[in-house]
């Protein structure tokens, strides 16, 4: 493990086992490379992402914590985790196999402007030839709050045409774009701008691409969020090119819409997600 810098000072840990590699960003607690050593990288990151401070890496895994979406209007899209400096806390490594990254993130003078609660979020990381996320909320303040968030996966596909995405046939959806729901039917395919928050999901979910096969095991979380920006909207939106569209879905993790969380004094929950 090596904790590098960009030029510009931008912090992230390097890890290199016997079977795979990641690069985590401080900023966000943001994993933003994971490779397997004898297959291609499976995160999608942007040519066009800016590695600086107070700007969410577009690409990666951002964490959406502790509000997806607007959830909460008081705080930005997505919240702040994902442009919070976390803590290092510790690198294990477990065996020459499984190296294991723990950040956490405490509330500040900042944070408590936006959201007015005393809170300890720990995010483990373990990077084997499985990648796994483990990310644990604790109440730390007198009043409970609701808590809504997601593992905002960024994967990388051969192209947006060729891929499907399994394990949520029949399951009710929140369409964002129509604001309906409605219920799926058989596998999702993509042919338009895409952005649904999929209920009472039990995994896995997998993402099948021509030659590759990603899948996602939740534990915490009975809500996906599959989303694709598609033509127009790419082109509008920040940290990627016109294209880039074609080369990313994003499935996440998620406590999202109707799956939210009541958290009371020093109350805790888990959100995980495995993926192989
Ligand atoms: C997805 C949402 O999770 O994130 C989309 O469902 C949103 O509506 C997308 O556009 C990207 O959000 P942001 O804030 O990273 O540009």
């Amino acid at each position: 493990m090596e904790v590098k810098k960009f030029s510009n000072g931008f912090e992230y840990v390097e890890v290199k086992n016997s079977v795979a590699s990641a690069k985590i960003a401080l900023q966000g607690g943001h994993i933003f490379h994971y490779a397997h050593n004898k297959k291609e990288p499976i995160l999608w990151l942007s040519d066009e992402s800016v590695f600086e401070v107070g700007t969410a890496i577009r690409g990666g895994i951002p964490i959406c914590w502790p509000s997806f979406g607007m959830n909460n209007s008081d705080l930005p899209q997505h919240g702040f985790a994902r442009v919070s400096m976390w803590n290092l806390v510790c690198v294990n490594e477990l065996n020459s196999n499984t190296t294991e990254v723990i950040l956490n993130l405490k509330e500040t003078q900042e944070s408590l402007k936006l959201w007015d609660y005393k809170f300890d979020l720990e995010l483990k990381i373990t990077i084997s030839d499985t990648l796994t996320l483990e990310m644990t909320t604790t109440n730390l303040d007198e009043k409970s709050f609701k808590l809504t968030q997601a593992f905002h996966s960024y994967f990388k596909i051969s192209d947006i045409t060729n891929i499907s995405v399994n394990g949520l046939d029949s399951k009710l959806y929140f369409d964002a774009l129509s604001s309906y729901n409605i219920r799926q039917n058989g596998d999702i395919t993509f042919s338009a701008e895409l952005d649904r928050v999929y209920q009472n999901v039990e995994s896995p979910v997998v993402l099948k691409d021509t030659n590759a096969e990603v899948k996602l095991t939740s534990q915490g979380s009975s809500s996906v969020v599959v989303w694709n920006p598609w033509i127009e909207k790419c082109s509008r939106m920040s940290g990627m090119s016109n294209e880039a569209y074609k080369e990313f879905v994003c499935i996440e993790t998620a406590n999202a819409f109707e799956d939210f969380r009541t958290l009371g004094t020093r109350e805790s929950h888990i959100l995980k997600v495995t993926i192989s």
